[in-house]
């Protein structure tokens, strides 16, 4: 049925629950999968920053003020506030590898013999969207949520527009 399956994954609950039926699906049918997470760039959020540190990656401490400086924790490594933005991204990149990869890591363990972790810089739905064609896929199984702060939503915008704009089958997990 499918032989091919990209999994977009942010660090969300939601994306967690996609990455668990993604290697459900690739198990039953034989398929390969394929993991993506998306650098956006810009400046961290405060959720992105908890992730970062759920991780224990080290990234050093974000400050602006040098009275905020003084707050950082004893020996952290403190970041300018003039290189913040170059600070994020490196960031970003860091914690979009370690996404694909502990994904991928934990699909192996599920017994999901071809398995890859990428990444890519750009705007989220229309990386995906890219992925999906140059990969060739046909299924995308993704969560319904993902790392945004606006809780009224039931839907976000990424999973709204890559289930809108894709070309093949798109699975959003709630
Ligand atoms: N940066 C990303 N890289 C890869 N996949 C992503 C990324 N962001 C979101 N996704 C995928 O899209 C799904 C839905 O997330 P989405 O961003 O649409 O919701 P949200 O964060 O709650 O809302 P919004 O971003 O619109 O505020 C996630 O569960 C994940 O599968
Ligand atoms: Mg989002």
């Amino acid at each position: 049925m499918f032989t091919k399956i990209l999994v977009p994954t942010d660090g969300s609950v939601h994306a967690e629950k996609a990455e668990r039926l993604g290697a459900d699906l690739a198990l039953t049918y034989g398929a390969e999968l394929v993991f993506l997470s998306v650098i956006e760039g810009g400046a961290l959020t405060s959720v992105g920053k908890q992730l970062v540190r759920e991780k224990g990656l080290d990234v050093g401490v974000l400050v602006g003020t040098p009275q905020m400086a003084m707050h950082a924790p004893e020996g952290a490594p403190v970041v300018p506030e003039a290189e913040h933005t170059l600070a994020s991204s490196r960031i970003q990149a860091e914690l979009a590898e370690r996404l694909a990869s502990d994904a991928k890591a934990r699909a192996e363990s599920l017994g999901v013999g071809k398995v890859k972790g990428l990444t890519r810089d750009g705007k989220v739905a229309e990386a995906i969207l890219e992925a999906a064609a140059d990969e060739n896929v046909d299924l995308i199984v993704m969560g319904s949520r993902g790392l945004g702060s606006l809780k009224g939503l039931l839907v976000g915008s990424v999973s709204t527009k890559v289930s809108h704009l894709a070309e093949c089958t798109c699975i959003s997990v709630k």
